[in-house]
């Protein structure tokens, strides 16, 4: 078997560089026909492909994102000019990731708690998309929190928990490096105590099962959600004490062999997003031997996607919005981020129970 160890550590570097983070745009057919949906755009294949060439072709793009997360159909569309996407995006010096995983299913018997699927094919995957230039992978595994029914279950967690650890090295085998995201949804009353207890624990599981599985762990990287109250909890946190729980959770589990934690958005406003991070950067007297930096979708996208509604015309507009979101993001990474006016950052952008 070949060992991609010095490759791997290699590209979890190159990922993790200062100022810089990743781009998601790995939404698949269903759940980009919601954000086009809301923009009166139609989800045909043409249609989804001049959306990824807006985003991919916005000049400077690569002073702020060091990856994208591609779709298994995006990654192997080309821009109008006939140059594969994965060429377009290596040529910005920006590497090319994958979504592999082949979303969710119930796990039986438990409370409607899910499992993510896709191991079976995992392996042909990886080395299929290797083949085509990527550098590396993301899997989402989806726990929920609620105290009435006692959820996050010990099945789930588990069940999920072993489910990263296997497509991560799964990933490691074919040269792919892993981002291992147990996405804790923010749905729910619950208090950002019980958010940062779950977070803990969900860590600490999943950290337990990388090591059982001999993860790589210089060649890995973590995508957790941050510690926030619950969606209908009612209360607001501050950017201070919202970088102080997550910081404390990832401290309390996660080895500092890990090159870096690039965090998802999970429905937070554009802002929030980048304020949060922006403030984890700069916490002090909590160690944090990892880069921390941002693996965005929504938050990255919304204001781009809402300004491009599907017109030609739109385009300079829209990935100046792009732009505007990136650099925000890249400055938080450094800790510089000041802040904008701007109110349409600030929008929600919370999803019920939200697909990937
Ligand atoms: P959001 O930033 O929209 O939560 O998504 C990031 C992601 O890739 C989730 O898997």
């Amino acid at each position: 078997m070949t060992d991609f160890r010095k490759e791997l550590a290699e590209t979890a570097s190159k990922l993790a560089t200062p100022g810089k983070g990743i781009l998601a745009a790995d939404e698949s057919t269903g759940t980009i026909g919601k954000k086009f949906a809301s923009i009166n755009v139609e989800n045909t294949e043409e249609n989804r492909r001049a959306y990824r060439e807006l985003l991919f072709t916005t000049e400077h793009l690569e002073n702020y994102i060091s990856g994208v997360i591609l779709y298994s159909e995006t990654a192997k569309q080309s821009a109008k000019c006939g140059t594969k996407f994965i060429e377009l995006l290596k040529k910005k010096g920006i590497v090319s990731g994958i979504k592999v995983d082949q979303g969710l299913k119930v796990l039986p018997g438990t409370n409607d708690e899910t499992a993510t699927m896709g191991l079976d094919t995992l392996d042909a995957m990886a080395k299929e998309y290797y083949g085509l230039g990527c550098r590396f992978a993301k899997w989402r595994a989806v726990l929920k929190i609620s105290t009435t029914d006692g959820c996050p279950s010990e099945q789930a967690i588990q069940e999920n928990a072993w489910g990263l650890a296997r497509y991560g090295t799964i990933c490691q085998a074919n040269g792919l490096v892993p981002i291992i995201e147990p996405e804790i949804l923010i749905d729910g009353p619950h208090s950002i105590e019980v958010s940062q207890k779950v977070t803990e624990r969900v860590l600490a599981s999943v950290v337990k099962a990388l090591q059982e599985n001999n993860i790589f762990w210089e060649g890995c990287l973590l995508k957790p959600n941050m510690v926030t109250p619950g969606s209908t909890s009612g209360v607001k946190a501050t950017a201070s004490e919202i970088a102080i729980r997550t910081v404390t959770a990832l401290s309390r589990t996660i080895p500092p062999a890990l090159v870096g934690v690039f965090f998802l958005s999970g429905g937070q406003s554009e802002e929030e997003a980048s304020v949060n991070l922006n403030a984890m950067n700069r916490l002090e007297g909590i160690r944090r031997p990892w880069f921390l930096s941002f693996s965005y979708g929504r938050a990255l996208q919304n204001t781009a996607v809402k300004t491009w509604a599907g017109k030609a015309e739109n385009l300079a507009a829209a990935q100046a919005a792009l732009l505007v979101r990136a650099k925000a993001n890249g400055e938080a990474q450094l800790g510089k981020y000041q802040g904008t006016d701007d109110q349409s950052a600030k929008e929600s952008l919370f999803v019920d129970n939200y697909k990937y």
